[in-house]
C-alpha cells in the first residue's frame, strides 16, 4: 500500500504524540506541526530520528503549506488551565486553525480529522448526551473560548463538505488520560494521580455524584485509526459511537 503523506497539528501534546508513533508504526510518513505552547519535544523526541518522521515548530494561525494525503487537526489547548491563559488566541487557535488546516484538505484533497470535545454540550440537561443532542453552552463564559471555538469548528468542516466536498471526519473527544499527561494541567486523573504520589488527599469538586466518561489514550488511537477508514464520524466515549 502507498505511504500516507500525514499532517498532525499540535502533533507534540499529548494525545498528539500518541497518535504520531501509532501513524508511522502503521507506515505512514508523518509530518507533526506544533507551536509547543502546551506540547513538549520530550513527547516526540523518540520519534525524531525517524526518516518518516519530521517536526516543524509552527502555529496554526500562520498559514499551512504541507502537501499530504491525511489532516489530524488536534492543534488547541485543551485543558481549562491552559485555555484560560489567552482565551482570545484559544478561540482563534480553534477557528482559524480549522480554517487553515481545511483550506489545505481542499487544496490537497486530503482527508481531514477534526479533535472536537464533550465540551461542545456545555452544561448538558441530558445523561449521557446523544449525538442529537445540541447542547447547552454558555456563549460568554470563561470557557466560551474553547466550547464556542470547538463549535465553531466543527460547523467549518461540515460547511466544507457540504460547499467544497472535502472528506471529514469529527470526533467528540471525552476525558482522555494516560502517559505524557502534564501533571500541572489540572485534569481530574491527573490530578488524582499527582495527589495520590504526594500522599494527600484527593480532591472531589462538588458533591462527588458527577459522572464523567473516561478514555485510555492509547485506545483513543487504535480507536481513530479503525474511525479513520469510515466517513464522517462523531465520537463520544470508547463504547458508544454513532455513524451519521
Ligand atoms: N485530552 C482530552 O481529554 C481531550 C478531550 C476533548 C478534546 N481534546 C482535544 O484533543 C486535542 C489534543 O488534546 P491534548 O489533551 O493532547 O492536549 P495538549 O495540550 O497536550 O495538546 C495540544 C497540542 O496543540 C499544540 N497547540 C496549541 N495551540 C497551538 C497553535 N496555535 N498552533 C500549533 N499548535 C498548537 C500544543 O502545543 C499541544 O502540543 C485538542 O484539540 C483537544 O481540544 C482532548
Amino acid at each position: 500500500m502507498k505511504r500516507q503523506r500525514v499532517l498532525v497539528t499540535g502533533g507534540a501534546g499529548f494525545i498528539g504524540s500518541c497518535l504520531c508513533e501509532k501513524l508511522l508504526d502503521l507506515g505512514n510518513d508523518i509530518v507533526c506541526m506544533d507551536n509547543l505552547f502546551t506540547g513538549q519535544k520530550d513527547n516526540i523526541r523518540h520519534l525524531m530520528d525517524n526518516p518518516y518522521f519530521e517536526f516543524i515548530r509552527q502555529d496554526v494561525l500562520e498559514d499551512v503549506y504541507v502537501e499530504c494525503d491525511q489532516i489530524y487537526n488536534l492543534a488547541c489547548p485543551a485543558s481549562p488551565v491552559h485555555y484560560q491563559y489567552d482565551p482570545i488566541k484559544t478561540g482563534k487557535t480553534s477557528v482559524i486553525g480549522a480554517l487553515h488546516t481545511l483550506g489545505l484538505a481542499k487544496r490537497c484533497h486530503a482527508r481531514i480529522l477534526q479533535a472536537s470535545t464533550s465540551e461542545v454540550y456545555g452544561d448538558p440537561e441530558v445523561h449521557p448526551q446523544p449525538e442529537t443532542y445540541r447542547g447547552c453552552v454558555n456563549p460568554n463564559g470563561i470557557r466560551s473560548c474553547y466550547d464556542e471555538g470547538k463549535r465553531m469548528a466543527e460547523t467549518l468542516f461540515f460547511d466544507y463538505h457540504r460547499q467544497h466536498g472535502v472528506d471529514i471526519k469529527v470526533i467528540r473527544i471525552f476525558n482522555t488520560y494516560g502517559p505524557r499527561m502534564r501533571c500541572d494541567d489540572g485534569r481530574v486523573i491527573s490530578n488524582f494521580v499527582v495527589q495520590a504520589l504526594k500522599n494527600e488527599d484527593i480532591t472531589i469538586y462538588g458533591d462527588g455524584n458527577q459522572t464523567r466518561s473516561f478514555c485510555y489514550v492509547f485506545c483513543d488511537s487504535d480507536y481513530w485509526m479503525h474511525l479513520c477508514k469510515n466517513r464522517f464520524v462523531l465520537y463520544k466515549s470508547i463504547i458508544d459511537f454513532a455513524w451519521l
